[in-house]
């Protein structure tokens, strides 16, 4: 099934949820910059919230915000009981302390699921690892390539696939280009996610039968561009647009619902 077969799937699932709910879910994103993926993102998440029958109310402050006053809006966000998730959209201006972010969100409305104490995974990694197992993609046992050391993405995808007994082998910018095509050349999954404009391309020589999950999505004069050029030589590649970024939107609903769920124990 196409990712955005599946999309629609999970959407119709996630409607009939949201109907049957006394209230609706509410949902909160902080938004702290003018960075144009955010703001694409953040778009897509409140017309997918309309769609869903969510609410969802997007709070942005000033890019020159102090890093106290943040806290305090979301200590404010913690303590309202109306809310029931919020996320701060990444990346952050350099005067606030990303980690210290982290941390300052209450665990049990970290529907990014940033916060270590989190029972949550992020949406990015989460949402490709779902869209896998509904395509009955084999991990246990395969050579994993992640190829991005970020803490949204190559790191809890890692995880993740390590979790699930995958052979994980993560490539990052130390890597010389000679290994990196060996690993890749061996690979049977390859999550790409280091926002470089078709790095993953020709030069490389990959496994027929390799599945590219790309979650670069770069936009120049042209359009949007993942980290892989298209129609490489293996059995699936997720498009951009129209791939992972349309799992990582689904997966930030999928997370809200199972706050909800746990908070009211259905
Ligand atoms: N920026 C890019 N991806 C994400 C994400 O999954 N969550 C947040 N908060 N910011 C992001």
């Amino acid at each position: 099934m196409t990712i955005r077969e599946y999309i629609k799937l999970r959407k119709e699932e996630i409607k009939d949820l949201v109907n049957k709910m006394a209230r609706p879910p509410f949902l909160v994103i902080v938004q702290i910059n003018e960075d144009a993926g955010s703001i694409a993102y953040v778009n897509g998440k409140l017309k997918d919230a309309e769609e869903l029958g969510i609410r969802a109310q997007l709070i942005k402050l000033p890019v020159d915000v102090s890093e106290a006053d943040v806290m305090q809006v979301i200590s404010g966000l913690n303590q309202d009981e109306d809310v029931d998730g919020f996320i701060v959209q990444m990346p952050l201006p350099v005067q606030i302390d990303e980690q210290k972010v982290k941390l300052a969100i209450a665990p049990y409305k970290d529907v990014d699921g940033f916060h270590p104490l989190s029972k949550l995974s992020p949406c990015t990694p989460k949402g490709i690892m779902n869209y896998l197992h509904h395509e009955n993609v084999q991990i246990l046992g395969k050579n994993a390539v992640v190829i991005g050391r970020s803490n949204i993405v190559g790191k809890p995808m890692a995880k993740l696939l390590l979790k699930e007994s995958a052979n994980v082998t993560v490539l990052h910018s130390k890597t010389s280009l000679e290994d990196k095509k060996f690993y890749i050349s061996h690979a049977d999954i390859i999550v790409v996610a280091i926002g470089k404009s078709g790095y993953l391309d020709h030069a490389f020589t990959y496994k027929p039968d390799a599945i590219i999950m790309d979650v670069g999505i770069t936009r120049d004069e042209n359009g949007l561009h993942g980290d892989a050029v298209p129609n490489l030589p293996v059995k699936f590649q997720s498009p951009v647009p129209g791939g992972v970024g349309l799992l990582t939107r689904l997966t930030l609903f999928e997370n809200l619902l199972e706050i909800v769920g746990e908070k009211y124990g259905i």
